[in-house]
């Protein structure tokens, strides 16, 4: 299955997507892992990306694009993937619509208050790019990574004015795919006010949503 996992900055789409990809042995493909990678190899892409991401702007369409087609078009994303973070624009969704059909689209909708507050506490690896939170996902040693040993840090993106910008331009510009997918039947909301249920739990709710989905679409 081809799934889009959407949601506002720091709804844990990151979060959801890592512990269902392996489950469902298919890719977990976020377009920001991808620049950040790009950024900490030196690419061109890389340089040209960190220029709107220390900004928390939308990087623009044609070297989004021109990442995810190459991405997607790889031997593991034969039987379905997750897409984190992609697309983010009515115009990146009709993009993406010549490239492949999606199957379902995940809304996760959180309150702005545990969003802001998840993300001033989110810490991540430098290296592998798992996710931690420093009040209750703390990696077990003090500064490295639980799965790689890498370096944890705070993403740059994380500092509150620019998750003040990246929330506006969500809710501008990324926000009316809700209903772009709600009118092509695909989409399935979560709803995730709870600021104390455990992560796992909410990918166990994401999974259900999908069997449930696909077994309706199905009969
Ligand atoms: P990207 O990396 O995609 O950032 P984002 O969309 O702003 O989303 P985040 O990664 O911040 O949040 P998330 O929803 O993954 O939450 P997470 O799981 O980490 O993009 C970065 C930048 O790249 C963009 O600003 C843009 O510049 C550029 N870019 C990327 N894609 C683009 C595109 N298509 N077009 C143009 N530009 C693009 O969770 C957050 C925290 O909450 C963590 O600490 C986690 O531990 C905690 N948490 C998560 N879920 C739970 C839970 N259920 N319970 C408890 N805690 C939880
Ligand atoms: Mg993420």
């Amino acid at each position: 299955m081809k799934k889009i996992f959407l949601g506002a900055p720091g709804s844990g789409k990151g979060t959801a997507a890592s512990r269902i990809a392996p489950k469902r042995n298919i890719p977990h493909i976020s377009t920001g892992d991808l620049f950040r990678e790009n950024i900490k190899k030196e690419t061109l892409i890389g340089a040209e990306a960190k220029k709107y991401i220390e900004r928390g702007e939308l990087v623009p369409d044609e070297i989004v694009i021109e990442i995810l087609k190459k991405r997607i078009q790889q031997k593991d994303c034969q039987n379905g993937f997750i897409l984190d973070g992609f697309p983010r624009t009515i115009s990146q969704a009709e993009k993406l619509s010549k490239l492949i059909d999606i199957d379902i689209v995940i809304n996760i909708n959180v309150p702005k208050e545990i969003i802001i507050q998840r993300l001033s506490s989110r810490i991540t690896c430098k290296e592998c790019g798992e996710i931690f939170n420093s009040i209750d996902y703390k990696p077990k040693e003090d500064g490295k990574c639980d799965k790689c040993k890498g370096e944890i840090i705070k993403r740059p993106d994380d500092e509150p004015k620019i998750i003040q910008n990246r929330l506006k331009i969500y809710e501008e510009q990324t926000a009316p795919l809700i209903e772009f997918y709600n009118n092509k039947g695909i989409l399935q909301n979560i709803l995730c006010d709870n600021i104390n249920k455990p992560a796992d739990e909410t990918a166990q709710l994401i999974i259900n949503s999908i069997e449930k989905f696909a077994n309706r679409t199905q009969s």
